[in-house]
């Protein structure tokens, strides 16, 4: 739970959002954050490819050359710091082997790796990655990864960014139960398919089944109610959308609010 303490009494994170939370995205919300989110930054060829063809239909994303990988995430973490917020790093790749020296770097610079379990755009799913990660099918994949970043020894926390409902909870328990080990926190979209709010049956599941680890809840949190109702079931909240809509205040409501709470209980 080191990285609650670091993120020094805030409790709202910015959830990744491919081709906006760039460095300048996340630096402009000075002290706002416990955490921001850069990417989803692809780190081989297949994804980077995978990511020009969502381009092609319109889809934001972030496209770059890998000859200046280190350069760009030198910069792009540079204005993300000035958020005064840990920087978290959203990642895909099919091939753990090409992808391995750029972990390291973004190891070097940023402060948590999140794979990333949750896309669903078909070009990812092709690769079978993304929320295919979450099927059975998939698991040894998952574990692969997760024990090949683990085994990097860089020294930073592994999250998995997860979507509710891919695969019911139980599922999802028993799969990341075994991988356990590999990773501290959850941070799960609580996708709740056909409804216009989040599923907080599959976030009480996971949170009760994984103590130990840091749960991020997300999903169609936009005022200090919705934070507060997620929050009786993870960690930290994360969000992504209400920022488009410019819904900021409220955040500075809820931070100014829990931490009067903090100093009134010490
Ligand atoms: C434009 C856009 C791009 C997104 N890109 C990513 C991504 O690259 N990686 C990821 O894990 N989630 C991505 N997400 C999902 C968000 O992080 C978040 O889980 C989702 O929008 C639900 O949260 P919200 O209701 O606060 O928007 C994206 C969402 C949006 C709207």
């Amino acid at each position: 739970m080191e990285v609650l303490r670091r993120c020094r009494g805030r409790k709202v994170v910015l959830a990744p959002m491919a081709g906006i939370t760039d460095g300048s995205f996340c630096g402009r919300y000075r002290n706002l954050f416990g955490i921001v989110t850069l990417g989803a930054l692809n780190l081989d060829s297949a994804t980077l490819s995978a990511s020009r063809e969502m381009v092609k239909r319109g889809r934001r994303e972030f496209l770059y050359n890998f000859d200046n990988f280190e350069d760009i995430v030198k910069k792009e973490v540079e204005k993300a710091r000035k958020s005064n917020a840990l920087i978290s790093v959203n990642i895909r790749f099919r091939d753990f082997e090409e992808a391995r020296d750029r972990i390291e770097i973004l190891g070097r610079y940023c402060d948590i790796i999140e794979l990333n379990c949750h896309c669903r755009q078909e070009e990812i799913l092709r690769l079978g990655i993304g929320q295919a990660l979450l099927k059975r099918e998939n698991f040894e994949t998952l574990r692969d990864f997760l024990k090949g970043i683990w085994e990097l020894e860089i020294d930073k926390p592994i999250f998995l960014k997860v979507r509710a409902n891919v695969v019911p909870v139980e599922e999802l328990i028993d799969n990341l139960s075994k991988v356990e080990r590999y990773f501290h926190g959850i941070h799960l979209d609580c996708f709740n398919p056909g409804r216009d709010y989040p599923d907080l049956d599959y976030l009480r599941g996971i949170r009760s089944y994984f103590k130990e680890k840091v749960i991020i809840g997300n999903n169609s949190v936009t005022s200090l109610e919705d934070a507060e109702r997620m929050l009786k079931y993870s960690d930290l909240v994360s969000v992504a959308r209400c920022l488009l809509r410019g819904k900021v205040r409220w955040i500075e409501e809820f931070n100014k609010k829990y931490k009067e709470e903090d100093y009134a209980r010490h």
